[in-house]
């Protein structure tokens, strides 16, 4: 019998059954939830359904019509699609089989504008749009994601228990709170991605200045992200790249030196980045990880130059112990620099929108589940809970000791590295906006000055008030 006359009513739907999808159903499923599934590919659903979901109590529907009248009201579908113009599509066609009240999720990685702009057309029909961001991977999805709701906040109370039950626990919190209004929840996914991509190419860096530098081998590089990820470094990236330093090929050679040196993008690092730049907040760090990625890219260009360009023996000659444990410092404090520029840029794109993100939430929901979770993200929730109206942590107690104890060996790291060729992007590049950052006087007063030399752009005065501008006919 077609599931629309058995009248069973599911608690939630999932369209889209991508790994994310069928781990987040399989992952509800288990706490308890009757899940109704659609697939466009109506072949995937009966595989599922015969496959990983077989003995469950989800059920198949076969097209959009069969999913909504499934459903308990108001009507709870999840979308985990490819974000882009496929979201705007099966908006189009989902909508008008809802009610008044009913709620769509989008949980794929949409831009933040786009979610604005739906959560407003469908708050118009009134439907309730939510938007939120999913971080953990396939293991994240099936075991407890990271999850970022926001948007029409009526919706909260009826998709909050399940969201928070399926999403990773840490000391009895769910790594999934309300954020705020339409586009907080992908805007918060996308800078949770933007310092992902600065985590990565951190631990790039590290591997790189161990390996050319040093010359040490895969074990003893795993070692090193070992004993990091006993100390402040503690996190599940450090910990992958120790299993991946570890992994060998089938002729028992590392398998990390037979993986091509070209990484891929899928665009959130790069969204991170244009919003930097629209409003007005420096993520350097990220941005530098994301044209490492873009270098990398080009590798026919890169193999091109090698042939012409050269640089000094990369070989480090100092004591490998006194190297790594610098490397250690220069990784923290960049790290630190990172989510600095990263938070900076939340509190700002809050404020501009009025969605009031609270940032000690954001931090909790980051310490388990999603790609970045670690120990420093409790530090980091501790320290905004102490002080709310912190408005940079490199200006807390803890992060301005922790930056100070680090500094020497951050230092003598981009020394080595630049001495050897080796480029350290990141750990460069964060280091150039710390000494900015807390610079009383920089030298933008000889651009301002270069401005109106050869266009008229006026200055303002040191003695003067500010808001008061000058001209100077410097000819
Ligand atoms: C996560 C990941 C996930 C994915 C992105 C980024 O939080 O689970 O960030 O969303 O890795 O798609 O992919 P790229 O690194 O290719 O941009």
């Amino acid at each position: 019998m077609p599931m629309s006359e058995q009248r069973a009513r599911a608690d939630i739907g999932v369209i889209g059954l991508a790994v994310m999808g069928r781990n987040l159903v399989l992952n509800m499923n288990d706490h308890g939830y009757k899940v109704a599934i659609f697939n466009r590919t109506t072949r995937k659903i009966d595989e599922f359904l015969a496959g990983e979901a077989a003995g469950t109590n989800i059920v198949g529907a076969y097209d959009l019509e069969e999913l909504v009248s499934s459903l308990e009201s108001p009507r709870k579908i999840l979308l985990m699609i490819k974000a882009g113009p496929a979201v705007d599509a099966l908006i189009d066609d989902l909508a008008p089989l809802l009610q008044r009240g009913d709620i769509i999720i989008d949980g794929g990685n949409s831009l933040y504008t786009d979610t604005i702009e739906r959560a407003a057309r469908l708050e118009a029909r009134e439907l309730a749009y939510v938007g939120a961001g999913i971080s953990g991977g396939e293991d994240g999805a099936r075991n407890g994601p990271s999850i970022m709701p926001a948007g029409t906040a009526a919706a909260w109370t009826h998709i909050g228990p399940i969201l928070q039950a399926i999403a990773a626990q840490v000391d009895g919190v769910p790594c999934c709170d309300w954020i705020g209004p339409n586009g907080a929840g992908h805007f918060v996914k996308t800078i949770h991605n933007g310092i992902e991509y600065g985590d990565m190419q951190v631990l790039a860096e590290a591997y790189d200045l161990m390996h050319r530098g040093l010359g040490l081998s895969h074990r003893a590089m795993a070692d090193v992200f070992s004993e990091w990820n006993s100390g402040p470094l503690d996190s599940y990236l450090v910990e992958i790249t120790e299993v991946v330093l570890r992994a060998v090929d089938s002729d028992d050679t590392p398998l990390v030196e037979q993986i091509l040196d070209r990484a891929g993008q899928k665009g959130t690092g790069k969204w991170t980045v244009v919003s930097s730049m629209e409003f007005g907040q420096p993520t350097t760090l990220t941005a530098e990880a994301v044209y490492a990625r873009i270098v990398s890219a080009l590798i026919d260009e890169r193999h091109a130059t090698a042939e012409v360009l050269e640089g000094p023996s990369t070989r480090i000659s100092d004591d490998p112990a006194a190297v790594i444990a610098d490397l250690h410092d220069a990784v923290y404090a960049s790290k630190i620099v990172s989510y600095a520029q990263g938070f900076m840029l939340l509190q700002e794109a809050s404020d501009e929108h009025g969605w009031d993100i609270d940032l000690a939430s954001i931090a909790s929901m980051w310490r388990g589940g999603c790609i970045i979770r670690s120990r420093f993200l409790g530090e980091l929730m501790e320290v905004f809970r102490k002080d709310a109206g912190l408005s940079n942590i490199l200006r807390s107690d803890f992060f301005a000791a922790a930056v100070h104890r680090s500094q020497p060996g951050w230092r003598r790291t981009v020394t080595r590295a630049v001495e050897a060729g080796i480029a350290v992007p990141a750990y460069s590049s964060a280091l150039a906006f710390f000494d900015g950052f807390r610079s009383r006087r920089v030298p933008a007063n000889l651009i301002q000055a270069q401005c109106d030399y050869f266009g008229a752009h006026t200055y303002e005065r040191i003695d003067r008030p500010r808001g008061e501008f000058f001209h100077t006919d410097w000819n």
